[in-house]
C-alpha cells in the first residue's frame, strides 16, 4: 500500500492494530505484538501514543517482543534498543513492564538466552502482529544477507552496510556493535500479520528488490511475499520504484 506520506500510512496502521487489539482483548487473552526499531517506526508509534491517550487503545492485556538487540552495549546504553522502546513508546502508555520482552544484549549465555526467547514467544501464544521496518541490505531484524528462512533468534553478524548506516546515532563506525541477537526469519515468519514500513527514496531499491525480485535469502524481506498476510506501507518515495 504506497500512501501520500508517512503520517498517513502510520495512521492508517495503528487504527487497525488498535481495532486488532482490542478484537483479540475481547475474545478473553493478551494481544502479542512483534515491534522493531529504527527511525521508521518512530511516527507510527507517534500514533500509537496518540491512540491511547485518546482512549482507543490501551496496552494493559498487551505483550511485547521486541525483533533484536544489539551486543555488548553497556547497559542503559541510550542506543540500546531496549533504552529506544522505552523512550519512543513504554514510557508513554500503560504496558506492564513485566509483558514487555526485549533480547539482553548482555548476557553470557546468548544460546540460552535465544533458546529462552523463543519459548516465551510459543508461551504466549505466538505473535498475532510482526511490525518491521527494512535494512538496506534487505534485512529484516537483523536478518543479514544469508540468513536461512528457518532461522531462529540467535547471535548475527552485523553486515558492514548495515554498521553504517547506525554510525551516525552511535557517534562514528567504532562505537558500533560488530554483533546483534535477531529473532529468526523463520520466528518473524510465524507472526499471523505482519506490517513492513519504509519511507524515503533511500529504501526505494530495495523494497522493489523484496516485493518483486526473487525470494532469496539475500534479501531477507522477500521471504515476506510468501507470507499469506504481510503488507508493507510506503510513502510515496520509498514504492517510486515499484
Ligand atoms: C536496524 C534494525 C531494523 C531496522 C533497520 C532500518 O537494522 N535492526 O529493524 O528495520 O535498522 O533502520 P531505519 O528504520 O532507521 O532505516
Amino acid at each position: 500500500r504506497v500512501f501520500a506520506d508517512r503520517t498517513e500510512a502510520c495512521r492508517t496502521l495503528a487504527v487497525g492494530l488498535a481495532e486488532l487489539v482490542s478484537s483479540i482483548n475481547a475474545s478473553g487473552r493478551p494481544a502479542v505484538l512483534g515491534l522493531a526499531t529504527g527511525r521508521t517506526p518512530l511516527p507510527f508509534y507517534a500514533e500509537l501514543i496518540r491512540l491511547h491517550r485518546e482512549g482507543q487503545l490501551s496496552f494493559a492485556n498487551v505483550i511485547t517482543f521486541n525483533l533484536d538487540e544489539y551486543l555488548g552495549l553497556p547497559g542503559g546504553h541510550p542506543e540500546s534498543y531496549r533504552a529506544f522502546m522505552q523512550r519512543e513508546l513504554f514510557a508513554h502508555v500503560d504496558i506492564p513492564l513485566g509483558n514487555v520482552h526485549i533480547p539482553d544484549g548482555s548476557v553470557t549465555d546468548i544460546p540460552a538466552h535465544c533458546t529462552a526467547y523463543e519459548k516465551a514467544i510459543r508461551d504466549a501464544g505466538g505473535i498475532d502482529f510482526q511490525l518491521l521496518g527494512i535494512g538496506r541490505t534487505g534485512h529484516i531484524g537483523f536478518n543479514e544477507p544469508g540468513s536461512p528462512r528457518d532461522s531462529r533468534t540467535r547471535q548475527v553478524h552485523l553486515d558492514p552496510i548495515t554498521r553504517e548506516d547506525a554510525a551516525p546515532s552511535f557517534g562514528g563506525l567504532e562505537h558500533v556493535p560488530t554483533h546483534a541477537i535477531s529473532m529468526g526469519c523463520g520466528t518473524i515468519l510465524e507472526a499471523r500479520k505482519i506490517a513492513l514500513l519504509a519511507w524515503g527514496k533511500a529504501k526505494a531499491f530495495i523494497v522493489k528488490e523484496a516485493l518483486t525480485g526473487p525470494v532469496t535469502d539475500q534479501v531477507s524481506a522477500s521471504f515476506l511475499q510468501n507470507h499469506p498476510d504481510a503488507t508493507f506501507y510506503l510513502d510515496a518515495e520509498a514504492g517510486a520504484e515499484l
